[in-house]
């Protein structure tokens, strides 16, 4: 449609090789009520007439008819989405009104404003679904306070914990990876349209009147910041790229906890595929899946930084490759959200094993050694008493709690703290799990208490988000319901 400097047609590979046309599927109803909004700010600028627009609207308003069959045989004649949209109009509303469309717009402008408006309701499905997440997190974590578990630190048992401390862990990093998409969103928020190809126009256009037809805070202002820049994206794609790190390292404990060797939690049937040739398999193909799709996230993201990286200043056809990312980073995060919050959900909890691995654990160690502090003791001091009554219960292959006085007394006089071994024997004695979680005093800790109270804080921070979350959306469908009421006002005009 473009071509009247350039000979002939586009070659025929040359059209596959730079079409956009397959990912450009998921933008036309942006490109559609994008150009609604253009119009009808044409119209009020007088720069086309009241007939004019109404032939455009009701052209727009057909091609959201416009079936996927009849987008794919588009694909053989247009570039992108945003020509075949114009042929569309043109060809419905003929060239004097049709062809009146694309005044004062560019595609540089049209193709950021559409991926704006797309990431724009992305980051809104990305934050529910980080929500609902968040709440069978919140769920799962009151129904285990007490399901005592060890805690790991170098894949070592470190300190006795419950479960609930862990999907709290869980609950708080989403909370963060949703702060970061809305202050993003606040920078998506904004419209390049009227920047033109990147200079700006010599026409009339009232660029703050569009924005605020499309729902937009704003707008880009620098016609060269709005038509070059990708941050915007990158910031998304960064943002995705921190939940799919959070969501692998919870798919790699909850691999490992599901393992024969550990037999902390299973996973539910429904969720996992076997072997074609081990009976017995179970495996937690969709966790792996996750940690697999985490790569190729920071595959994406690094991709998109390459892309900008030394790309000169204003539009260049390398940005059309980020659509493709965007619109895979999006999908990768969405269904990663969705498949943890059924696995997380429905997973069964071996809560007498995770005691069980607790009981026979050392983990007990720091919190036998802090009730020495409380008894006045200097804590090197008991840090090297413990670790020698470790070492001896370990290599007599006993628990802490198994040790007779006599022994204590024998292992401490090794140390010269013969004094001590009445109340290292009594302390030793009434230290188990539960007592160890009873004992924790600092917040944020895995002291039943301080859990109920965490839970309870989170789930009203989570109700906060939510409310914020849709208070934001209903204004930006307030706004696309006015543009609609608008557009259907002219078109009934016709
Ligand atoms: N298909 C292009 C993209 O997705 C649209 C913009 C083309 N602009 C241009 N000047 N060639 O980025």
């Amino acid at each position: 449609m473009y071509r009247s400097r350039l000979k002939g047609s586009l070659d025929r590979h040359a059209l596959a090789y730079l079409s956009s046309m397959d990912e450009d599927a998921s933008l036309l109803p942006y490109d559609i009520i994008g150009s609604e909004a253009h119009s009808i700010m044409l119209y009020e600028q007088g720069l086309i007439s009241k007939d004019e627009l109404a032939s455009i609207l009701e052209a727009l308003e057909s091609a959201k008819g416009i079936s996927a069959d009849e987008l794919r045989s588009m694909k053989e004649r247009y570039e992108d989405v945003h020509e075949a949209l114009e042929a569309y109009v043109i060809s419905r509303a003929g060239i004097d009104a049709g062809g009146k469309m694309h005044t004062a717009r560019s595609r540089n402008d049209q193709v950021t404003l559409d991926l704006r408006m797309k990431v724009r309701d992305d980051i809104t499905a990305i934050e529910y679904a980080t929500l609902d997440l968040i709440n069978t997190l919140l769920s799962r974590a009151r129904e285990c306070i007490d399901a005592i578990m060890p805690m790991y630190t170098h894949l070592q048992h470190a300190q006795i914990g419950s479960l609930s401390h862990y999907l709290l862990a869980y609950a708080d990093m989403l909370f963060r990876d949703i702060d970061r998409l809305e202050s993003c969103y606040s920078r998506v928020n904004l419209s390049p349209l009227g920047s033109s190809a990147i200079g700006g126009t010599s026409l009339p256009v009232n660029r703050e009147r569009v924005a605020s037809l499309l729902g937009f805070a704003g707008i880009v202002e620098n016609s060269i910041d709005a038509t070059s820049s990708r941050d915007f994206l990158l910031e998304f794609c960064s943002s995705l790229c921190m939940i799919m790190l959070d969501l692998s390292r919870m798919a790699e404990d909850m691999m490992l906890w599901s393992s024969s060797e550990f037999n902390y939690i299973e996973l539910p049937d429904e969720l996992t595929s076997t072997s074609s040739v081990m009976p017995q398999k179970k495996n937690p193909c969709p966790l792996e899946l996750m940690r697999a799709r985490a790569s190729t996230m920071l595959g994406l993201l690094t991709a998109m930084m390459g892309i900008v990286r030394s790309l000169p200043s204003g539009y260049n056809r390398d940005l059309q490759e980020g659509k493709r990312i965007a619109i895979d980073a999006f999908k990768i995060a969405y269904d990663s959200l969705l498949m943890m919050r059924a696995i997380v959900s429905d997973l069964r909890v071996k809560r007498d094993n995770m005691l069980n691995a607790a009981e026979k654990s050392y983990a007990i160690a720091l919190d036998v050694a802090e009730q020495l502090v409380q008894r006045g003791i200097a804590f090197r001091r008991a840090h090297r008493l413990v670790g020698a009554l470790v070492a001896y219960a370990y290599e007599h292959n006993k628990v802490l709690r198994d040790l007779g006085i006599d022994e204590v007394m024998a292992v401490l006089d090794r140390l010269d703290e013969k004094g001590l071994a009445e109340v290292v024997s009594s302390i030793l004695r009434d230290t188990d799990p539960a007592t160890s979680l009873s004992r924790r005093a600092s917040r944020g800790s895995a002291n039943p208490t301080e859990q109920k109270r965490m839970i309870d804080a989170r789930e009203e921070s989570s109700r906060e988000y939510r409310a914020r979350i849709s208070a934001r959306e209903a204004r930006l469908n307030d706004a696309l319901t006015s543009l609609q009421e608008s557009v259907s006002r002219f078109v009934k005009c016709m």
